[in-house]
Parts: structure tokens; sequence; C-alpha cells
């Protein structure tokens, strides 16, 4: 089970610290129980040095940039996440590819440099409400899946987990049902083995999971774990996200390195 929060655009390194200190009052380490933050740039280090007691929990960056080094301004490398404390990335996010105009191409070629440069890479899939509304979800998480991986040897993607995030779900308040979410990983896990990818490899839910709707979701043998925005900023809030967690069962791959 995984359990993953990205922070987006909140949390500098004071507040990290100070989360951090609370969140250890609040939860245990557990064995097959992955914690991620993907806190924003400026306070990956703070997290990295806050939870170093923690071997329960990872850090990541919620973006890298494919380039090693260089003239590429506001973009973070691999070697600089990493020199940072990070060890995940998150790729392909739907802030990213809506807001910021990431394309498909941008995906592809961010998993390669991850993989390469030793960051494991979390790749977000999605539809958004028209294209669901179209019927057109298995197209797109497919094309998504397969222009960011297609091409990538197998054995370069053994970290790989992917993230399913319907784009109407973010934020919103409005989460996919279990049965909605599961029968969209089924779709995922399928496409992965067409594609080499280990069946360990995990495959996590996000859109408004919250400590009222996170058993229920990831009591489904397909959800490995879940992707949080708003629900992981407030350390409580997210101590009984993963006391639900915990509660559906922890089913589901293993959370992997
Ligand atoms: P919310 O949990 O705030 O809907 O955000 C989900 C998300 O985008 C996580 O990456």
């Amino acid at each position: 089970m995984i359990l993953a929060a990205n922070w987006k655009m909140h949390m500098g390194p004071d507040e990290t610290r100070r989360f951090a200190k609370r969140f250890s009052e609040l939860v245990d380490p557990k064995p097959d129980r992955q914690i991620v933050f993907f806190p924003p740039a400026v306070s990956v280090e703070a997290a990295a040095t806050a939870f170093a007691g923690r071997p329960d929990v990872r850090i990541g960056v919620q973006d890298v940039y494919w380039e090693p080094k260089g003239a590429f301004t506001g973009a973070t490398s691999v070697a600089l996440a990493r020199a940072a404390g990070a060890t995940v990335t998150l790729i392909g996010h739907s802030e990213r590819r809506h807001v910021f105009g990431e394309t498909v191409e941008d995906t592809h070629q961010k998993v390669v440099a991850a993989c390469e440069g030793g960051l494991r890479p979390f790749l977000c899939v999605g539809e958004t409400l028209a294209q669901r509304e179209a019927g057109e979800t298995e197209a797109v998480v497919s094309a998504q899946l397969h222009a960011a991986l297609r091409g990538v040897r197998a054995s370069l993607l053994v970290d790989l987990a992917v993230a399913y995030e319907p784009v109407w779900a973010i934020g919103t308040g409005r989460n996919a049902t279990p049965d909605d979410a599961a029968h969209v990983h089924r779709v995922l896990r399928g496409l992965m083995a067409g594609l080499g990818i280990v069946e360990s490899a995990p495959i996590l839910y996000g859109g408004s999971v919250n400590p009222g709707n996170a058993r229920q979701l990831l009591a489904r043998p397909e959800i490995d774990g879940a992707l949080v925005g708003g629900a992981s900023l407030d350390p409580e809030v997210w101590a009984k996200v993963i006391a639900e967690a915990d509660a559906a069962g922890g089913a589901g791959a293993p959370s992997g390195a």
C-alpha cells in the first residue's frame, strides 16, 4: 500500500518541519505501507531531513526536467532532485498537463530521465469530464500511458508506479466511485501487462480522496494506494486517511522500493 501526499503549491520549509513533527506523533511506521510526500521543490530538502528517521517515508518532487543541467530557468533536473533528498517524482500530473501545457512527449522524456537517473516515476494519467462523458476514458488513459512508456525498456520500468487521477475528481470533492476507479485500474493493468511492466507495479487512485472515502476505495484489490492533495495538507486529516487505509486491509501490490 502506498499513500502519497501531493502538496502542490503549499507548505514552505518551516511548515514542512512542523508537519513532520506532528505527523510522527500521529502515525507509526507499518510494514507494507509506504508514505510518500511530494512537497514543493523549495521544501524537498527540509522534508528529507525532517523525515530522515522514518524508513517508511519517501520524499519526491512534483515534476522533473529531462536535461541533466544547463540554462533551463525554473526547472529541476533528476540529479538536483536527488541531491535535495528526493527518490521519487510525479510525472504528467494533470495540472502539469492542463495548466502548464505539458505534452505526452514531455512525459515520455521525463519517464526515461527519471528511470535512468534513479528517481522512481509516479506517472499520472486521467480523463477530463468531457472525455468521460464522451465515453473516451479508456482511450485517453491508454494514449497517455502508451505515449509515456512506449519504447522504454521494461527493465528500466521496474520501479514504475502509475496514478489514475480523473481530472474531474481533482480538488472538486467528487471522487470516482470504487467501481469506476477499479474498472479503470483493471484497464491500466492490462495495458501495462501488454508493455511488459511487472505485475507488482502499483496503481494508485487520486482525486478527492479523504477520510470519508479512503477505506472504500482502498479496499478494492485493484487499488494499490492513493495520491492525495487537499486531505494531505493537515497532519491530523492525513493521519485519518492513513488510518482508513490501514483499516481497508492493505490489500494490493507491494509498495516496492
Ligand atoms: P485532491 O485530493 O485535492 O483532489 O487532489 C488530487 C491530486 O491531484 C493529487 O495529485
